[in-house]
C-alpha cells in the first residue's frame, strides 16, 4: 500500500530551484534512504512533507489526504503524524533527558506553555518506555547537554516515537557522528521500522550505510529523482553519475560526503 505521495513537488528559493518535480510514491513500512550530493535538495524535500517548507508547485497526499492543503488544527496532526530528527539533535540542553522525550507528546503546543505543563503518568510512562527500548532509561533525570552525540540522538529518536509517528523524517542523522554511534542511530531507526512499522525515509550521504539499513534508495541530483531503486542496483556506474565523475567537483563537497565517493571515483577512473 502506498501511504505517501509526491506529486510533481518543487520549491524554489529565489532563482534557485531547490526541488523540481518530484514523484514519488511511498509504501507503508518502508525504509527509504534519499542520497545525493550536497545540495542536491534532499533536505527541502523532506521539509516540504513536514510542511516546514511550502512548496511552489506540486502536492503531497498521505492516506488519500492532500496535506500540502491542511492549515491550523488538521497541519497539527500531520505534524505528529510525521516526526522529524535532525542532524543537531535540537533537544533542550538545559533541560533533562525525560522533558526533552514528552515535549513530543506536546508537537501542537508552544514550547513555553508545554515548559508550564504538568506532564501526566501516562507521558511519563511513554517516555520512559521509549527510553528503555533503546537502552537510555538510566540517563531519563541527566541533562541533555551533558550526554554523547549518538545518546542525544537516541533522545531525539525518542521524543520523535512518543509522537506516535506514521512516518520518521529524519534528514542526515548520524552525520555528527562517529561509527559506533551510527550503527546505534540506525540501529534504532530500524528496529522502529521492522517492529512497530513506521515508515523511515532518511537523508544520508554516507553509502555504506544507506545500502546496508534502506529498503530502497532514491538519489537526487539538482533537485530531480535520478536514480529510484534497491541497494542492489546501486552499482559504481549509477554512483558517479550521482555524484559527477568529476574529481574536481568531489574536492569540492563537504569531507564527509567526499570521503564516501571518492572511493567510487577512484574505481571509476580506473576501470
Ligand atoms: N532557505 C533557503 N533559502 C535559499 N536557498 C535555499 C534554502 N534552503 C535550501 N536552499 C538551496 O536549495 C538547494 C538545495 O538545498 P538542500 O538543503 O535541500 O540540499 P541537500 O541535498 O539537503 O544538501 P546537503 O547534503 O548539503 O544537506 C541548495 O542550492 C540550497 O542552497
Ligand atoms: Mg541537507
Amino acid at each position: 500500500m502506498h501511504t505517501l505521495r509526491l506529486h510533481n513537488l518543487s520549491k524554489r528559493f529565489g532563482n534557485t530551484t531547490a526541488v523540481d518535480g518530484v514523484s514519488l510514491a511511498v509504501q507503508a513500512g518502508s525504509f527509504v534512504g534519499i542520497i545525493g550530493r550536497s545540495g542536491a535538495g534532499k533536505s527541502t524535500l523532506l521539509r516540504m512533507i513536514n510542511r516546514l517548507n511550502e512548496p511552489s508547485a506540486g502536492s503531497v497526499e498521505f492516506e488519500g489526504a492532500v496535506v500540502t492543503d491542511l492549515q491550523g488544527q488538521a497541519l497539527r496532526q500531520w505534524r505528529r503524524n510525521c516526526a522529524m530528527v535532525f542532524q543537531q539533535f535540537n533537544l533542550i540542553g538545559r533541560l533533562d533527558v525525560l522533558t526533552n522525550v514528552m515535549m513530543g507528546r506536546l508537537t501542537s503546543v508552544p514550547t513555553w506553555r508545554s515548559l508550564l505543563t504538568l506532564w501526566s503518568d501516562a507521558d511519563k510512562l511513554a517516555a520512559l518506555e521509549a527510553l528503555d527500548r533503546f537502552g537510555m532509561a538510566d540517563f531519563a533525570a541527566q541533562r541533555c547537554d551533558q550526554l554523547s552525540g549518538g545518546q542525544q540522538q537516541r533522545v531525539a529518536i525518542c521524543r520523535a516515537l512518543v509522537q506516535q509517528p506514521k512516518i520518521i523524517l529524519a534528514d542526515e542523522p548520524i552525520a555528527s557522528l562517529d561509527p559506533r554511534n551510527t550503527q546505534v542511530v540506525m540501529d534504532a531507526l530500524a528496529s522502529i521500522n521492522r517492529d512497530l512499522g513506521i515508515t523511515v525515509l532518511c537523508n544520508l550521504h554516507a553509502l555504506d550505510v544507506a545500502r546496508n539499513y534502506c529498503d530502497r534508495l532514491v538519489g537526487m541530483s539538482a533537485g530531480r529523482v535520478v536514480f529510484d531503486g534497491v541497494p542492489a542496483e546501486l552499482t559504481d556506474h549509477v554512483v558517479q553519475n550521482l555524484y559527477g565523475l568529476e574529481a574536481s567537483q568531489v574536492m569540492h563537497m563537504p569531507s564527509s560526503h567526499r570521503a564516501t565517493v571518492l572511493p567510487f571515483v577512484r574505481a571509476a577512473q580506473t576501470a
